[in-house]
């Protein structure tokens, strides 16, 4: 098995007007492939139910024979410009959300993927034309965490990819922690592609509020403590000690940690922790937390 899925078993996949290479193996459904069987040139999805086909034909007969709701399942929760947000519960729209997860998992090295997708709900982000809404990326959130984990996976689709909805997902999620008045932090491990994402949001959330309380004409007032950071920002604190520490924000002095905002220090990490990607209107939210 382990052997198995090392070894790509769908090459590409269309999805809309897009052709995209794979990334990694997909425990696809026995009717599409099977052990042994060569692996598949393209496979071609529906982008709007993301069922999908060995055949443009048979594709093209799904299309012809129902009309497609042109959007995922779910509820709008944010619109923005053409950029929405769709909630998705993968109690309700099952066969939806294994369909992501299948097409999600050829992007995605993790060893397990979770197919019982009933305690997920899914965070699906479209660009909307008259078309109809295309999804770009989601990520999925546990309704019930132990860990506080507010998101279990991300994912950008490749021919999306560094347009900024990275940052637009991770800033997302922690806008719904702050609704649900939570601190959250991401489901580990993460990739290295994941891990650059989150570092590089962390450290531009905190250094955005360093330099203003840095700036502050009173210098009694140029100081906060780890837990108004996190307070602000639905960050855990672990994260915001690992993430000063590693900008070297954080020092340890006479026995204890303190916040060092050094105006100079957080100009240069500023300067390098790149733009804030497609921002997130916390106002055009329409959400409320499950109970
Ligand atoms: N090479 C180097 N840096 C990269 C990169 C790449 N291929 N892709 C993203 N980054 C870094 C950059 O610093 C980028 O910021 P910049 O464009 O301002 O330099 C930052 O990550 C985020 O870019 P953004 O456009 O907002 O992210 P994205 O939409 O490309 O999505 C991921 C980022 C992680 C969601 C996406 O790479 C992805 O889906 N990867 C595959 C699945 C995955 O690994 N998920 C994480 C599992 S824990
Ligand atoms: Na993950």
């Amino acid at each position: 098995h382990e052997e198995v899925t090392k070894i790509k078993n769908v090459s590409k996949v269309q999805i809309g007007k897009f052709v995209v290479e794979t990334w990694y193996f997909s425990p696809l459904p026995r009717e599409i492939w099977k052990q042994d069987d060569p692996p598949i040139d393209v496979l071609y999805f529906c982008e709007f139910t993301l069922n999908f086909y060995k055949t443009k034909k048979e594709l093209e007969r799904h299309q012809l024979k129902r009309k497609c709701p042109r959007h995922p399942p779910g509820d709008e929760i944010y619109r923005r410009d053409n950029v929405s947000v769709f909630e998705v519960d993968g109690a309700k729209s099952k066969v939806w959300c294994q369909n992501l997860c299948y097409l999600a998992k050829m992007f995605l090295d993790h060893k397990t993927l979770y197919w019982d997708v009933d305690p997920f709900l899914f965070y699906v982000v479209c660009e909307c034309d008259d078309q109809g809404c295309h999804v770009v990326g989601y990520f999925s959130k546990e309704k019930e965490s132990e860990m506080d984990y507010n998101l279990a996976c991300i994912l950008t689709f490749p021919q999306h990819q560094r347009k900024g909805y990275g940052k637009f997902i991770i800033s997302f999620s922690f806008e719904l922690s702050k609704i649900e008045k939570k601190k959250g932090t991401p489901e580990r491990p993460l990739s290295d592609l994941g891990r650059v994402s989150y570092e590089s949001h962390w450290a531009r959330e905190l250094l955005h509020i360093l330099k203003k309380i840095g700036d502050h004409p009173d210098p009694t007032s140029r100081t906060i403590s780890i837990e108004e950071l996190s307070d602000r920002t639905a960050f855990k604190s672990k994260d915001i000690e690992d993430t000063l520490r590693r900008l070297q924000i954080l020092n340890y002095y006479k026995g204890q940690w303190i916040i060092n905002i050094n105006p100079r220090l957080v100009e240069y990490w500023l300067s390098r922790c790149g733009g804030p990607g497609v921002p997130v209107d916390p106002e055009k939210i329409h959400w409320m937390p499950h109970i």
